[in-house]
């Protein structure tokens, strides 16, 4: 448990090998047991296949050139940006369904963040790597059309590319003892 939390990493190469979406599906099954206050059970998964994959790089890419319009390399990023989605071996959105009451938004993030990552743990767990994106794309009204969400109502929280790792980069942490204070 402590050796994959520890050594998780976020992955950014992937080979191009697919994944299975059985064990995808397994993943989601243990990610909704983290602890979620008054049981609300706010997170939403779309698991896309390969047209929905396309459709959200053809969004990124769109996202790319209205922000680097002014650049003369921007159809390569562009092109390099869609082909990160195109080319993932699989996508996973996770959603928080909005709230009638409003005091509970705060709870259901960060119970949706955990199952988020959770998602990312099981996956890690049998050898396949994950990159978590929020920004732009994650903001954009395209992306909540494609999934069927209202941004109004509902937060995409992550877009998880899955994949088993092609390289998997180093990372370090301050030690936590730095950060923490133990009180009389
Ligand atoms: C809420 C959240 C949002 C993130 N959004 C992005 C993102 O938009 N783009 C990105 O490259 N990485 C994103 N990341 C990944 C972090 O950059 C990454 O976790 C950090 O660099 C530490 O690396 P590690 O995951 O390998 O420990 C996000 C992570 C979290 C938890």
């Amino acid at each position: 448990m402590a050796t994959v939390i520890r050594e998780r990493r976020t992955i950014y190469r992937f080979k191009p090998d697919p994944v299975d979406p059985a064990a995808i599906a397994r993943w989601i099954e243990t990610a909704v047991w983290v602890p979620n206050h008054h049981l609300t059970e706010p997170w939403r998964f779309f698991v896309l296949g390969p047209a929905s994959r396309r459709a959200l790089a053809d969004i990124r890419r769109e996202a790319t050139r209205a922000k680097y319009r002014d650049r003369p390399q921007v159809e390569r990023v562009a092109e390099r940006d869609w082909r990160e989605y195109a080319e993932a071996p699989a996508v996973v959105i996770v959603a928080q369904a909005g709230s009638d009451r409003p005091e509970r938004q705060q709870e259901d993030y960060a119970a949706t963040v955990l199952a988020a990552y959770a998602l990312t743990l099981a996956a890690w767990a049998e050898g396949v790597g994950s990159a978590w994106a929020t920004g732009r794309l994650a903001r954009a009204p395209e992306t909540y059309a494609l999934v069927g969400l209202d941004p109004d109502v509902d937060r995409i929280v992550a877009i998880l590319r899955f994949g088993y790792p092609a390289e998997t980069p180093p990372m370090r942490r301050r030690p936590a003892a730095e950060l923490t204070r133990t009180l009389p």
